[in-house]
């Protein structure tokens, strides 16, 4: 598979060398592809190009900016180079606030979440929510005590849902499916959760897993 990434942090940089350990073509998207030179240097596999580029590039795209410029970003990606793709979208909506006792602040309410704002804007693409309910260190093939994690994943195309669960599966995730593009209501909070340890204690090795009856 043909994978452009829109960002450069963490989460880029760590999705692209999971992408690329399984076998996908990767771009990473940036506004400065300079700063990602001796990224590239040691990551031979992967290409880097403007936010443009990488979704050209990409039959699919994974969305890894700061949340509060993700239309930005995907503005700057240009909608045509969206349309028909799904995007796996791991952002989260953090206010710049700082946290109260450890809880990360949100731009969003609970009657609202930012891949909402994202699928209503860009129509055209198919968002699914993955990959921000756990820190970049676990993200691929995590080996965790308890076993595999679960992934919760959302999002209104159910095709675009079923590449999601097979590249979570090559990374080493079940996969919850939690519906349709509202639940990233739900979803995108977890991020807050899963951040309370690592931001009192500063435990930041843990995931989360759905036990079934
Ligand atoms: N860090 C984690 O462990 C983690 C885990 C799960 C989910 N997430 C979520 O994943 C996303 C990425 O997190 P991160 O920590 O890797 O990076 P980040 O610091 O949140 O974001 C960096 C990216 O944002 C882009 N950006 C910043 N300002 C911009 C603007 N005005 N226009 C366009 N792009 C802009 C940067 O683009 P340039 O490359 O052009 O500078 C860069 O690619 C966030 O939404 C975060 O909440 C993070």
């Amino acid at each position: 598979m043909k994978v452009g990434i829109l960002g450069s942090g963490g989460v880029a940089k760590t999705l692209a060398a999971g992408f690329v350990k399984h076998g996908h073509d990767v771009m990473l998207g940036t506004r400065t592809p300079a700063k990602l030179a001796d990224w590239s240097k040691q990551h031979p596999g992967a290409r880097v190009g403007s936010f443009a580029e990488a979704a050209a590039f990409g039959e699919t795209i994974v969305l890894a900016v700061k949340g509060g410029v993700a239309s930005e970003a995907l503005r700057a990606a240009g909608a045509p180079n969206l349309a028909g793709k799904t995007v796996m979208d791991a952002t989260n909506p953090i206010a710049d606030a700082p946290p109260v006792n450890g809880v990360l602040k949100f731009f969003t309410s609970l009657d609202d979440s930012l891949m909402e704002r994202l699928q209503r804007e860009f129509a055209a693409a198919r968002f699914v929510k993955v990959f921000n309910s756990v820190g970049q260190a676990l993200m691929i093939n995590p080996q965790l005590k308890g076993g595999k994690p679960t992934m919760f994943i959302c999002g209104n195309d159910e095709a675009a849902k079923k590449m999601v669960t097979a590249v979570l599966d090559q990374f080493g995730w079940e996969t919850a499916d939690m519906g349709r593009a509202e639940a990233a209501r739900a979803i995108e909070p977890l991020c807050m959760l899963w951040c309370i340890p690592g931001l009192t204690r500063n435990q930041w090795s843990h995931a989360f897993k759905l036990i079934q009856a």
